[in-house]
């Protein structure tokens, strides 16, 4: 799937966006809502999986290119929700969208560009909706979520199952937005 907007390429994964992957991915700023950092071991395995879920569904995280410099600034896209994760969030949902850009990418609104071009490739193919979450202390994605109309569902707040009660990454939210033409 190759989705083009005005600044970006959102496209599958090559090999040469390994090594910028796992820069962007082993950066602990990148990194500070998540447990923690990935090896390039990890990258590497995160990207082959990406590829092989965009093989079985049709789509997956994928590369997001800057065209005016052909820069990988990191990854955009959407996936299904894993089970694991499924399982603890009331509603069940079925499909997210998320974002990791470097850095030096941020504040100039290419998330919310990657990420407006995937929803309407959401709508086109049918989905009903598409949900996104993050740790509650992660305001900066939250903000993302809300510029592109995904609404806050407190219904849906749940813990993360991996991360240990009292830990400030265990608390998280769920956005959601559906299909306008259903
Ligand atoms: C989250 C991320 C993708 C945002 O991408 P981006 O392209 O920089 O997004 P934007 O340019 O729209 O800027 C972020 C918005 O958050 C706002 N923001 C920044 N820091 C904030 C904070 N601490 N609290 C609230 N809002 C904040 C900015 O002001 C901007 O909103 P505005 O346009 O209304 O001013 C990027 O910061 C990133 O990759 N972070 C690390 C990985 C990550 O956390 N991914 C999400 C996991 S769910």
């Amino acid at each position: 799937m190759k989705i083009e907007t005005e600044r970006l390429i959102l496209r599958p994964w090559e090999h040469r966006d390994r090594a910028p992957m796992a820069r962007i991915h082993g950066d602990p700023d990148v990194r500070r809502f998540y447990y923690k950092v990935l090896t390039p071991e990890e990258t590497n395995a995160d990207i082959d999986l990406s590829i092989e879920r965009a093989r079985i569904n049709g789509f997956h995280f994928q590369a997001a290119e800057l065209k005016e410099t052909g820069e990988l600034i990191g990854l955009i896209g959407l996936g299904r929700v894993p089970d694991a994760t499924k399982a603890v969030i009331p509603s069940r949902p079925d499909v997210e969208i998320g974002w990791v850009l470097g850095k030096q990418f941020w504040g100039k609104g290419l998330a919310p560009e990657g990420a407006r071009a995937w929803l309407d490739y959401a709508w086109s193919i049918g989905l009903p909706e598409v949900v996104a979450f993050t740790a509650r202390i992660n305001l900066r994605s939250q903000r993302v979520m809300q510029k592109i109309g995904m609404r806050y569902d407190p219904a849906d707040d749940y813990m993360h199952p991996k991360i240990p009660e009292g830990h400030p990454l265990h608390a998280h939210v769920l956005y959601r937005i559906g299909n306008p033409s259903l």
